[in-house]
């Protein structure tokens, strides 16, 4: 094979045969492929595209060129999520456990947070002594005891995206929906599960910013699912404001702690529950209406929370933080946010305050930068509320005095007002299937 005429193949805006791409994807990963090579095709497929057979073809190349984890032993029950991205997402902490205790089995690798959105992995350390690195053995025990493991992704999962996925960074080319989709769907059919849900986030916090570019994306990546044999399903739900009050690792656990005990704010718990529910379906094989009435039992009668507790505690975390989360601990400067506007709250853009989180210690800018887990903000008001002057909008906690003054002008910027009234914010927008 010539890469060459590979590039020149693309560029007419042929389609690669199967053989091709397996071969242009091992070539890559082992370093036989020069980058200025693979950024010239990258930029072929920007602009011209890939049918939906070489998109599978690419996503499954991706996923079998590294390790892969082997769920057979649990059949048709193992379920995946997986959320774009977004500010305020905790809802791993909330869905997974209510799909274990429904009797899926979620054995789940999760991302640490990068720029303005956090990650499940940085959550869950806000628990002292949580492990996100389980042997391969471990992993599997785990899931077997309790129907639950959420670990940091292994290094050797799907190379040749990694690899890819810095190239892309680097030469314009991220903003493609094949190459998105397979990139997303490469580690989630590398990680094992039987079904994947997808989250695609639409909105100012999100990676697409508005439901039909979001829905784009979401079909793409739920053909390559279902093309690979899995089955597949995506939420296309709201990322304009953050979701649920807490943005900052331990201010999300707790929050997602408050909702597992049946209290918490009611669009978490909204876009939980859809979440779980499909989950459900699709592990358990039930229909949507069963499947919802599941869910909403086990967040109901504690169940749900039970299993959280059950789960932190499996993986070296103290689960009497849950009962007593005053434990998690406080940060050295608590600043409210004063409104210095009147009227009601039109919009509030998610990734400025996801960077105002930031910046307090909540998350990183760089990949080596340390977190603090209990830095962050809570929001108390969200688009439709209506403000006077003087009301408290939102807490800060840091321990960074310095970054009080940036953070606080990045929130109040971050709203938008208006005098009239406005409908309340749907948070999913549709269900694909
Ligand atoms: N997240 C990924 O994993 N890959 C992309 O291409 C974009 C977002």
């Amino acid at each position: 094979m010539r890469m060459y005429d590979i590039i020149e193949k693309k560029k007419q805006g042929l389609e690669l045969e199967k053989d091709e791409i397996y071969e242009l994807i091992r070539l890559y990963t082992d370093g036989n492929i020069p980058d200025y090579q693979m950024s010239a095709l990258l930029m072929a497929i920007y602009f011209n595209g890939m049918t939906k057979t070489e998109t599978s073809n690419l996503t499954d190349a991706m996923a079998t060129s590294g390790d892969t984890v082997d769920l057979s032993m649990f059949g048709d029950l193992s379920v995946d999520k997986h959320s774009t991205g977004g500010v305020g997402d905790k809802t791993t902490l909330i869905v997974t456990p209510i799909v274990a205790a429904a009797g899926g089995i979620v054995a789940k690798m999760s991302g640490r947070g990068l720029g303005h959105t956090g990650g499940t992995v940085d959550k869950l350390e806000s628990f002292p002594g949580f492990r996100t690195s389980l042997s391969p053995e471990e992993f599997v025990s785990q899931v077997k005891k309790c129907h639950l493991a959420v670990i940091g992704q292994s290094a050797n999962l799907a190379p040749a995206d990694k690899k890819l996925y810095a190239l892309r960074d680097v030469t314009a080319t991220v903003n493609s929906i094949p190459l998105i989709a397979s990139s997303i769907m490469s580690k989630k059919l590398a990680a094992g599960t039987h079904s994947i849900v997808l989250d695609v986030k639409a909105g100012s916090g999100a990676f697409m910013s508005t439901p039909e570019k979001a829905s784009e994306l979401a079909e793409a990546m739920v053909d390559i699912g279902k093309s690979r044999g899995r089955r597949t399903a995506a939420l296309i739900t709201n990322m304009d404001i953050p979701l649920g009050c807490a943005i900052g690792n331990a201010l999300e656990v707790i929050e997602a702690i408050e909702v597992l005990k049946g209290k918490g704010p009611d669009d978490l718990r909204e876009v939980c529950l859809a979440l779980a529910s499909v989950m459900i379906e699709l592990s358990l094989g039930l229909s949507s209406v069963d499947a919802k009435a599941k869910a909403k039992e086990m967040l109901e009668s504690g169940k749900a929370y039970e299993q959280f507790k059950t789960w932190i505690a499996l993986q070296g975390g103290d689960p009497s933080y849950a009962e007593d989360t005053s434990k998690f601990g406080s940060s050295k400067h608590e600043h409210d946010v004063l409104s210095d506007r009147e009227g009601y709250i039109r919009s509030c853009d998610a990734e400025a305050i996801g960077i105002a989180a930031m910046k307090l210690g909540a998350g990183r800018a760089t990949k080596d930068d340390v977190i603090d887990h209990k830095a962050g903000i809570l929001l108390f008001k969200k688009p439709g509320d209506r403000i006077t002057a003087g009301d408290v909008i939102a807490k800060l906690y840091t321990d960074r005095e310095y970054a009080i003054d940036e953070a606080r002008d990045m929130v109040l910027g971050s709203l938008e007002f208006t005098d009239e009234p406005l409908p309340e914010a749907k948070m999913i927008y549709k269900t694909i299937r």
